[in-house]
């Protein structure tokens, strides 16, 4: 049965959907069909295709009572938009349907685990607004709420925690067979715990015991939490909402942790290593999946939430998921590279080998364009005091790559790229120089720019509201630098 409110959801779409046309949108990166998108959700495998859910507010771009938007796709590249999967349409979800995971049950139905919103009044500081765990099935087009919803309730919210933060379940099923989930829930001293629920039949939960603890540094309400295995560790991903600033590596307000560890036979994790997972400006809210050979494939907003409400003028939809990355634990780091998919959709190589860039500006013929993968490796910094790597540049447009090899360092700036609000446009970032060279790769699909560090597998994503018409690209040396150059069209 289809409620009046995911029927008036999906009806705007149909009418919507139309006035956008492709060229207005990334060819890559998953859009909402229309009006707002936050969080990716339900990122999994189910029927032979990848299916991508989304926080979502079909009706304007800015954050509203959440729907899940829904995608598939085969290449984790080329998405199909598909209806609308939910609506806030019950007493438990009225205020919306918040972000959540998914799974293939093995009676063959997709299942859905979401956090209901509850208000008595509908304001957001509704002393009586809590936030339980639901369940939705369906066959990867139409799904139904579990008439049992909720199922983990504000009774069974953990000592100290509050049920008014409390969200964002992360469902898995164990080897035996047994199922878990980690929910985030905000304490009573207002940080955060990642609390592991378990169940015989993803039905009837009951609380098993915490993950991790955030500390007042590490932010107040972590969001978001991810867990699985890689390359032997554990690692749980948490999205903290107002952290503190430590060096380059974690910056004021809302970031992205990947917490690296073991896990013991009993479920304690261990905790070894903290790292930031995406140094840029835009990423939050990242979410895994297992391809079905094997690969640990991440996905994330392209988008601040501090930047979020300042949406320039004529867009027609707001907010992008990130290129999906491959993950790999090394040395206890986590190692992201864009999707091997990518490779299949290159064409145009051009190759520029020992170019020489000295005190000076200089372009190359066919190295241009909005819709790129182009590595840059830089040899020799010796002489170097400064690369600036300008792209999506004209006149009056230009978002820069700078490396400092004194500092180690790369310098975004996106201050020139289509926005006129006085919002977070650059940020620095450490990058791994240590064997004498660096690589980047960046790539581009026309409003956003993501770069890849190989070395320390670092990443930054940022994006761009630059007109398409600033298409330049240009490399610009203070000293000496000795760079080689490959570059593809993406399509
Ligand atoms: C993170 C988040 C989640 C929540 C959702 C609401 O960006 O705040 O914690 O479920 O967005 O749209």
């Amino acid at each position: 049965m289809i409620s009046k409110q995911l029927q008036r959801a999906r009806d705007y779409e149909a009418e919507r959907i139309p006035e956008i046309g492709n060229e207005e949108r990334p060819v890559f990166h998953l859009t909402g069909g229309c009006g707002w998108i936050n969080d990716p959700n339900g990122f999994s495998f189910f029927r032979g295709a990848y299916h991508l859910f989304y926080q979502y507010h079909p009706f304007s771009n800015v954050w509203g009572p959440m729907h899940w938007g829904h995608a598939k796709s085969t290449d984790l590249l080329h998405w199909e938009r598909l209806p609308v999967a939910m609506a806030p349409d019950t007493s438990y979800d009225g205020e919306g349907c918040f972000s959540g995971s998914a799974l293939e049950m093995p009676d063959g139905r997709q299942l859905l685990m979401y956090t209901g919103v509850h208000s008595e009044s509908g304001d957001a500081d509704d002393p009586g607004r809590y936030q339980t765990q639901c369940l939705a099935w369906g066959d990867g087009i139409n799904y139904e709420k579990y008439e049992g919803n909720p199922v983990i309730f504000p009774e069974t919210v953990p000592g100290g925690c509050v049920a008014s933060d409390f969200r964002d379940p992360r469902l898995w099923r164990e080897a035996d067979g047994t199922y878990r989930c980690v929910v985030a829930a905000m304490t009573e001293k207002r940080t955060s715990r990642i609390v592991c629920f378990r169940s015989e039949d993803a039905f009837h939960w009951e609380y098993e015991g915490d993950i991790a603890e955030s500390t007042k540094k590490l932010g107040g309400m972590w969001e978001c939490p991810d867990y699985f295995a890689l390359d032997g560790r554990q690692v749980l991903c948490v999205s903290p909402m107002a952290m503190m600033p430590e060096g380059r590596e974690y910056h004021a307000g809302h970031n992205t942790l990947a917490i690296i560890g073991t896990r013991d036979p009993d479920g304690t994790f261990r905790q070894e290593a903290m790292q930031q997972i995406d140094n840029g400006i835009d990423f939050y809210a990242p979410q895994t999946l297992e391809t079905p050979d094997g690969r640990r494939v991440m996905i994330g907003w392209m988008q601040a939430w501090s930047n979020s409400k300042f949406v320039p003028p004529g867009v027609k939809y707001f907010g992008q998921l990130s290129l999906p990355r491959e993950l790999h634990v090394k040395n206890g780091r986590l190692m992201q590279e864009p999707v091997r998919e990518l490779l299949a959709c290159r064409s145009g190589q051009i190759i520029r080998k020992d170019e020489t860039v000295k005190n000076g500006t200089v372009s190359f013929s066919g190295i241009e364009g909005r819709l790129i993968d182009m590595t840059v490796t830089v040899r020799d910094f010796s002489e170097l005091k400064k690369l600036d790597i300008f792209v999506a540049a004209d006149e009056t447009y230009h978002t820069s790559v700078s490396f400092i090899p004194k500092r180690k360092m790369l310098r975004l700036d996106r201050n020139y790229s289509g926005y006129f609000y006085d919002i977070v446009h650059s940020r620095d970032m450490d990058v791994e120089t240590d064997g004498g060279m660096l690589t980047l790769r960046l790539i581009m699909d026309r409003y956003s720019l993501e770069i890849f560090e190989t070395g320390g597998g670092r990443c930054a994503t940022m994006s761009l509201f630059t007109p398409l018409s600033a298409q330049g690209i240009f490399f610009r040396a203070e000293g000496t630098a000795h760079i080689d150059i490959e570059k593809y069209i993406l399509q």
